[in-house]
């Protein structure tokens, strides 16, 4: 090994009020045909934002002359990008892992290497370096602009690079970007998180919440409309509190009146934090035609004594009466959400205030998850006695629930006409696109075959919990 910089999670944790840097992304010449003849392949676990960290990675990859291939199996170099927010994600990298060791050892020209969220975790790389000394390289999230050198190091020494730093980060602009999609697209606002919910393990591997200049995203934008885009997805955790870290007085309200203004058909964002929720955002989600009525609002737990154990900064009340006040100013607007089930100490009754709130909101569509001990984060320190075969009898009834609600909400857009973004092939029978309407409902089309790409009328004849059907009318 000729180079070590491991992360620190008491590093990773330390919140200053430095500036943050805005730096520009460069690649060095003798660096761009280190790929040559090479095939790559991502494996991507997590979030938008790691999905979109892909297609950067992925650019990067391709100045340097690789080529991407659809199959691990063919590739020359293989990367994981990789979430640690629950101890699920982590056992299937590890799996993924075991199966990446199988390969080289039949083929040891093989470069392999993890990224993202689990490789800013401590225990982690400690894991790694203990264990899997033969993969190729680590680097995290903060540095993903310098894949080119730790590769070059990577493969020169044929030795394991690990390079991760634990700061509070930086923003890069410039980075190229390989898009999944040629009509939506990813557009980070934002990175990192400040809040600290006590269970969360985001604000240790993704550092300080550093929101981007609204010059640069607006241009982003502006540019993917030219390049015949429809729709824009805003990025960060938490979205609402865009701009409290700038220097100018500028907010969502401000930058979500910019991003509408360029005319782009669909402007949407996540996630909403309930805290950060302000009047002036439902005006302008209610007033531009291009916002869609969709808005992700996670919930995590219906009780105030859990709430405040997770330090989630909003109550059972003042959630519900920012929940109603959405509902009543935005025409037809679709709410989700996430629900945490088994936290620390969740008694029957506080798990009876969940399910009472799912009752009011009738959700249009919901993410349930078992509380996951995340190494470090306050929570993994409380206490819990509660079982783990009660927290799947939790998690079973809420997603009952949830799922009926689900349901009913499909069922109020039988007949209906809606628009729907063409977007891809659809894999039902009888169907011929997969695309979502303005509020993020996914639904399988029959359409002429150049209507791809396009925003199209659809009327809906069949409905089910989590897809509907549709004809597109002229
Ligand atoms: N920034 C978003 C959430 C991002 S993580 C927000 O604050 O709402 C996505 C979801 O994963 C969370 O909303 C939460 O429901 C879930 N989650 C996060 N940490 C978890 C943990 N330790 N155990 C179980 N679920 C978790
Ligand atoms: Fe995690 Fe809370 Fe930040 Fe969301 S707001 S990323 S749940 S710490
Ligand atoms: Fe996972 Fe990191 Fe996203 S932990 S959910 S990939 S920010």
């Amino acid at each position: 090994m000729i180079y070590v910089l491991i992360p620190e999670r008491e590093k990773a944790k330390i919140r200053t009020k430095n500036k943050v840097q805005t730096k520009k992304y460069s690649i060095p010449d003798n660096l761009k045909e280190l790929g040559l003849g090479k095939t790559y392949y991502i494996k991507t676990y997590g979030c938008q934002m790691n999905v979109h960290d892909s297609e950067n990675i992925k650019a990067i990859l391709e100045e340097m002359s690789f080529k991407e291939v659809d199959e691990m199996e063919k590739a020359d170099l293989i990367l994981l990008n990789t979430c640690a927010i629950r101890e699920n994600a982590h056992n299937k990298v590890f799996g993924m892992i075991g199966r990446i060791k199988h390969m080289k050892e039949e083929r040891p020209n093989i470069i392999a290497g993890i990224c993202g969220c689990m490789a800013q975790e401590e225990g982690v790389v400690e894991e790694i370096l203990n264990k899997y000394k033969w993969l190729d390289f680590v680097f995290g999230t903060h540095n993903i602009h310098e894949l080119p050198l730790v590769l070059e190091k990577s493969m020169n020494s044929k030795k394991l690079e690990v390079q991760v730093y634990s700061c509070e980060g930086d923003i890069i602009e410039d980075i190229p970007v390989k898009r999944d999609s040629k009509y939506k697209a990813w557009v980070n606002i934002m990175y990192g998180c400040d809040k600290f919910c006590t269970y969360c393990i985001v604000p240790y591997t993704r550092g300080k919440q550093r929101s981007r200049n609204p010059k640069d995203i607006i241009r982003e934008v502006e540019k993917l409309k030219k390049d015949g885009y429809k729709e824009v997805t805003l990025l960060g955790q938490n979205v609402n509190a865009y701009g409290k870290d700038l220097e100018i007085s500028y907010d969502m309200s401000n930058l979500l009146i910019d991003v509408a203004k360029t005319g782009i058909d669909r402007v949407r964002f996540v996630t909403s934090h309930p805290w950060d929720f302000t009047d002036e955002m439902i005006e302008v989600i209610s007033k531009y035609d291009n916002v869609m009525p969709y808005i992700h609002l996670p919930l995590q737990s219906g009780s105030n004594r859990i709430l405040k154990l997770m330090g989630r900064r909003y109550t059972k009340e003042s959630y519900l009466e920012l929940f109603h006040k959405i509902k009543n100013r935005v025409k037809d607007v679709a709410i989700t959400t996430d629900i945490i089930v088994g936290f620390p100490g969740e008694t029957e009754a506080d798990f009876n205030d969940t399910l009472d709130v799912v009752n009011e909101c009738k959700y249009d569509s919901a993410f349930t998850f078992i509380f996951s001990p995340r190494e470090g984060t306050p929570a993994s320190k409380m206490k819990d006695n509660i079982s783990l075969k009660e927290k799947e009898e939790r998690l079973y009834k809420l997603n009952e629930l949830v799922n009926m609600y689900a349901k009913e909400a499909n069922g109020g857009y039988l007949n209906r006409v809606v628009k729907v973004l063409l977007e891809d092939k659809s894999l039902k029978d009888g169907f011929n696109f997969i695309g979502y309407t303005d509020t993020m409902k996914l639904v399988n089309v029959k359409a002429p075959l150049d209507k791809l790409g396009k925003i199209v009328d659809v009327k809906i004849t069949n409905v089910q919990s989590f897809s509907m059907d549709g004809e597109m009318v002229e």
